[in-house]
């Protein structure tokens, strides 16, 4: 009996391990606290055996087999209930409107250390919420997850009148055919900043050359979720008011929408730190669209269609390091919303357009 548990307990670590492990991260997000919570990098050979997420993926996929319909009624109360609760209209960015002087803005991730708007912060605030009263017709929010390479979606993600996009993903001609090029808005967090451009605390030019591809979108930067989030991202701030006219418009997210986006979602069972970007900005869309289309949302490493293998993001195999959200329980939710008509999550191929 007791050699029996001592066998079977590293297999069932072992199991419970890699579920843990394969939460890849589709808006691959590192607003996160500093890099204590080290979670080991996905491996999908010690998974083979883990059934847990074929249970999941097959109960996702029912939910995804049967045609997609828009369910207003649905629609119209999910949104009204979201709103009620997050105004990502009037709340999703700081502005100097929503944020006064002298006040104190709030560290989602931080309580307890606020930070005051002092006359220098409140001269780069927004003037006015860039959702101002527009309700856009079609929105597509784009992850970042493998299922989109090769999905021939690009001109589908286009053709929607405003795009969204996590995390600075690369839209060069390797990829535009899967995820289009069309950028509305697009968020940077802290992390790629360093990773990618030093901090901005050496050369800023090649910063600024790779976000051309995004032409005039918004830049989201998670400023206030902590404190050292902070600096970096008021650096890409200047460094592109500094680099001048033509470029993305940065703006900053409101920890204030974050607190109450996180606690909307707790309130349906959700019990990560807090939401990713990819449901972060898939929320922000079910406010100020009509029609919200998913597409590279699929937190698993095989393909729903015939279980081939995809990679973590669409343009590389990299391993999300920490492990502050739970992507499968983020899925099963926006799952939920597909089933329910609300939201249509996009994971085949898309159809070529008819010319
Ligand atoms: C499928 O939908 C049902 C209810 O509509 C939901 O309870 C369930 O969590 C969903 N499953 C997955 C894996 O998304
Ligand atoms: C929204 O509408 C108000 C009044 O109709 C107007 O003053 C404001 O400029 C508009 N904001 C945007 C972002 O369009
Ligand atoms: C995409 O298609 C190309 C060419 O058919 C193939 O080499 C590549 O492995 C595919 N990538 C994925 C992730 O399926
Ligand atoms: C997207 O690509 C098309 C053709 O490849 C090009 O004409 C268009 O200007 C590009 N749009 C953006 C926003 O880069
Ligand atoms: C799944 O694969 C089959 C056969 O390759 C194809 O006909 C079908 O369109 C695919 N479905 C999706 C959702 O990609």
């Amino acid at each position: 009996m007791r050699t029996l548990m001592l066998w079977f307990l590293p297999i069932f670590l072992l199991c419970s391990f890699c579920s843990v492990a394969l939460w890849i991260f589709l808006c691959n997000n590192n607003v996160n606290p500093r890099p204590s919570s080290r979670i080991p990098q996905k491996s999908s050979e010690s998974c083979k055996g883990c059934s847990k997420d074929n249970v999941f993926i097959a109960k996702a996929l029912e939910n995804y087999s049967h045609k997609w319909k828009k369910d207003e009624a649905n629609f119209k109360r999910f949104r009204s209930l979201l709103s009620s609760k997050c105004h990502a209209v009037s709340k999703a960015v700081v502005t100097q409107n929503n944020t006064p002087l002298g006040s104190n803005v709030i560290y989602d991730g931080e309580r307890r250390k606020p930070l005051q708007v002092t006359q220098a912060l409140f001269n780069i605030l927004a003037k006015e919420q860039p959702f101002g009263n527009a309700t856009w017709e079609s929105c597509a929010v784009v992850g970042n997850g493998g299922i989109l390479a090769n999905s021939s979606c690009g001109e589908e993600i286009n053709s929607a009148q405003f795009v969204i996009r996590c995390n600075l993903p690369p839209l060069d001609n390797r990829y535009e055919k899967d995820v289009g090029n069309k950028t509305n808005l697009v968020t940077a967090n802290p992390s790629i900043l360093h990773e990618k451009y030093s901090g901005l605390m050496e050369r800023r030019r090649p910063f600024v050359e790779s976000l051309r591809p995004y032409g005039q979108a918004l830049l989201l930067l998670p400023a206030f979720s902590y404190g050292h989030n902070t600096p970096v991202s008021l650096r890409a701030f200047y460094t592109l008011e500094d680099f001048g006219s033509d470029s993305l418009l940065p703006v900053f997210l409101n920890p204030e929408y974050l607190r109450s986006l996180s606690k909307f979602w707790r309130e349906r069972g959700l019990n990560s730190v807090r939401p990713s970007t990819g449901l972060i900005v898939a929320s922000l869309a079910l406010e100020i669209c009509s029609n919200v289309h998913l597409y590279g949302f699929w937190p698993f490493s095989k393909h729903p269609n015939d279980s081939r293998p995809i990679t973590n993001h669409y343009y590389d195999d990299r391993a999300s390091k920490k492990n502050v959200h739970s992507m499968p329980t983020e899925f099963e939710h926006l799952s939920k919303l597909h089933k329910q008509g609300v939201i249509h999550i996009h994971l085949g191929k898309c159809q070529p357009p008819l010319s």
